[in-house]
């Protein structure tokens, strides 16, 4: 399969967070937040491997700043390096104060979606080719974390 760059499958979402997705504090439930890299980084790696995808795991994520009722929150993906079958996303969560402009990055996680036939069975995907250099350095470091995942998941 030829390697797809990594541009085709970068996804970007934007929402003005607004209630019912914000608590009493006023700042947006962390399970909306999973909800939203989980849907964008099943369409990056759709659009990187054209096939239906299923989430395999979350790495760790960390809240690193609120995000607020009126804030924009934008939410980026994309996929830096694949197996067989699995694909390693990397999405980024930022938020925007409106009107002036400042953006917070609020978490990162790396998500791995594994492409699957029409009875879930998985299929193989074709490679990536990173160009830039943030491309170039997460798709270069993946095996390494692709193999603490393993070690992870072994009972
Ligand atoms: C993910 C799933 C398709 C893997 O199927 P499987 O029969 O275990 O197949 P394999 O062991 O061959 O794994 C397939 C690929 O997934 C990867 N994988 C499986 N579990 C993983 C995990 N927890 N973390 C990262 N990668 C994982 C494997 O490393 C393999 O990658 P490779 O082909 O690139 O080498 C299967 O476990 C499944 O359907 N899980 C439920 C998915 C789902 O419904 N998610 C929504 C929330 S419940």
């Amino acid at each position: 399969m030829n390697p797809v760059p990594t541009e085709r499958s970068r996804t970007i979402k934007t929402s003005l967070v607004l209630p019912p997705d914000t608590n009493h504090l006023g700042t947006i439930f962390g399970g909306t937040v999973l909800a939203y890299l989980d849907e964008v980084a099943a369409i990056a790696a759709m659009r990187h491997s054209g096939e239906a995808v299923v989430t395999a795991s979350f790495d760790s994520v960390d809240f690193l700043t609120p995000v607020k009722e009126g804030d924009i929150m934008i939410v980026e993906a994309f996929v830096t390096w694949t197996g067989r079958t699995s694909m390693e996303v990397y999405a980024k969560v930022s938020s925007e104060k409106f009107p002036k402009g400042e953006r917070r990055l609020t978490a990162t996680s790396f998500i791995t979606m594994v492409a699957v036939d029409e009875h879930g069975k998985p299929k193989p995907v074709p490679p990536v080719q990173p160009q830039t250099e943030e491309e170039k350095q997460l798709f270069e470091t993946a095996p390494e974390r692709q193999k603490l995942r393993k070690q992870r998941k072994r009972p």
